[in-house]
């Protein structure tokens, strides 16, 4: 059986395969309105979310099959003590296929590993966020066409943006990749992001905190919130949360080209005049998001 856990999981040949099919969906809707006749997608949220429990959703539905599920831990039975594997194995006697988020990172292998239908991650703790970045493959290729020859600069939080880690495992094994991390000193990428996935695979990266000096080389320009519940202590976070904020000015000497996403939600780095400008993606962002999930769901059931 296949589950997503991790965006390794993906080969970049299926990754492509995935991105083929959502583009297709997006010319074709009628097509696969009728694909999951029957079937049930359930979402296990143990976190906050929008964009990902309602995607999944929406992307089951217009599949035309159906969603349950619940929207945090304390309306499950994790509030009497019930472990994930145990809530994974009942939930399995109801749905086809499952999304989980939890706040541990891990949590979706262990559910994986327990489980008797697909299982994909919808984001464990700070660790990865795969489908995540599924939509941003999929931004990146619509809005860019082509996923190789890219300098991509990731700013905000990257040592608990999981979406940040995911993203920089799977841009990692396209061609001449560059990466510019930006953050402030305290929120810099994790060591094993640096020694396992830049270093082995030997892609050209540089760590700075300053947006401004670098924004004229990005072609992509990555804006991350700052992860307030991943935080030990709240003064840090109120020292941090508005390192960055993203406005026209700051953009005046960027690429005419450049694409802005955000995986959302935003807090204050990204100042809302910057919405109207050509090169802000984030919204298109959430669309795409929605496809690729949809394109998933075939693939993990094994629908033709
Ligand atoms: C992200 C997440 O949950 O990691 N949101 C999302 O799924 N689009 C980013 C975030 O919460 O900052």
């Amino acid at each position: 059986m296949k589950h997503l856990i991790d965006i390794k999981d993906l080969t970049i040949e299926e990754i492509q395969n995935l991105i083929d099919v959502a583009k297709d969906i997006m010319q074709n809707k009628e097509k696969y309105s009728k694909k999951c006749d029957g079937k049930k997608l359930a979402t296990l949220f143990y976190e906050p979310s929008t964009r990902t429990r309602l995607s999944f959703e929406a992307a089951m539905m217009e599949l035309g099959g159906n969603v349950l599920g619940f929207s945090s831990a304390n309306s499950s039975s994790a509030a009497k003590g019930e472990s994930i594997a145990d809530t994974v194995r009942v939930v399995g006697c109801y749905a086809d296929i499952i999304a989980i988020r939890h706040p541990k990172e891990g949590a979706a292998l262990v559910a994986a590993m327990k489980s008797e239908v697909p299982v994909i991650n919808a984001g464990d703790g700070g660790h990865s966020h795969p489908t995540q970045t599924l939509t941003d493959l999929l931004t990146i290729q619509c809005e860019k066409g082509r996923l190789s020859n890219l300098t991509i600069g990731i700013c905000g939080d990257l040592k608990f943006g999981r979406t940040v880690h995911s993203l920089i495992t799977a841009m990692s094994r396209y061609q001449n990749i560059k990466f510019v991390l930006i953050s402030p000193k305290e929120l810099k990428i994790p060591d094993y992001i640096k020694k396992e996935v830049l270093e082995k695979n030997h892609i050209e990266y540089l760590e700075t905190d300053n947006l401004e000096e670098k924004m004229p080389y990005l072609d992509i320009l990555y804006m991350t919130r700052v992860q307030k519940e991943r935080f030990f202590n709240e003064d840090d976070y109120i020292r941090l949360k508005d390192y960055y904020i993203l406005n026209k000015e700051k953009l005046k000497n960027a690429k005419k080209d450049l694409c802005i996403m955000h995986p959302l939600p935003r807090v204050n780095e990204i100042s809302t005049e910057v919405d109207e400008d050509k090169r802000a993606c984030y919204f298109k962002q959430v669309r795409y998001g929605k496809y690729i999930r949809m394109a998933l769901i075939l693939n993990l059931l094994e629908v033709e």
